[in-house]
């Protein structure tokens, strides 16, 4: 891995913030019941997180000499509230996933700095997937 693929991963990772961010604006507008008031709640505090996230990865990427991405992936239609959820859960996931294996890549690269600058993405992303597992009873 050299830091021309790093920042590419980088920007992978912010353009799959920006989809959290459209993706939780909709979702938050129109799961409806009574059994996702509570949920809603919390997702609308990821949607807040989601931009500190895409925030921080933007100012990396810059940092190390790269360009921010302004693509938004596509974002999947649901029909109710539970595939809603599930999709949710998903994009969480595997963002999860995406920030273990960015955080050892910073230090096997010599960058401890952007390693810390990534922990908190890392620690509230997990948070998220626990917050969704909770609400899918999972
Ligand atoms: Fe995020
Ligand atoms: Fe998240």
């Amino acid at each position: 891995m050299d830091q021309h693929s790093f920042i590419a991963l980088l920007n992978e990772d912010l353009e799959s913030e920006y989809r959290s961010i459209v993706q939780y604006a909709q979702h938050t507008a129109t799961i409806k019941g009574a059994e996702y008031q509570s949920i809603i709640e919390e997702l609308k505090v990821h949607l807040h997180q989601e931009l500190d996230h895409a925030t921080t990865l933007a100012g990396q990427i810059a940092f190390l000499g790269g360009i921010p991405s302004v693509s938004v992936p596509e974002i999947p239609s649901v029909p109710d509230g539970a595939a809603a959820l599930r999709l949710d859960l998903d994009l969480e996931e595997a963002q999860l996933q995406r920030y273990r294996d960015r955080v050892q890549q910073a230090m096997e690269l010599g960058l401890p700095d952007v390693a810390e600058a990534l922990r908190p993405l890392l620690q509230q992303t997990q948070d998220h997937v626990m917050d969704l597992q909770g609400a899918l009873g999972e």
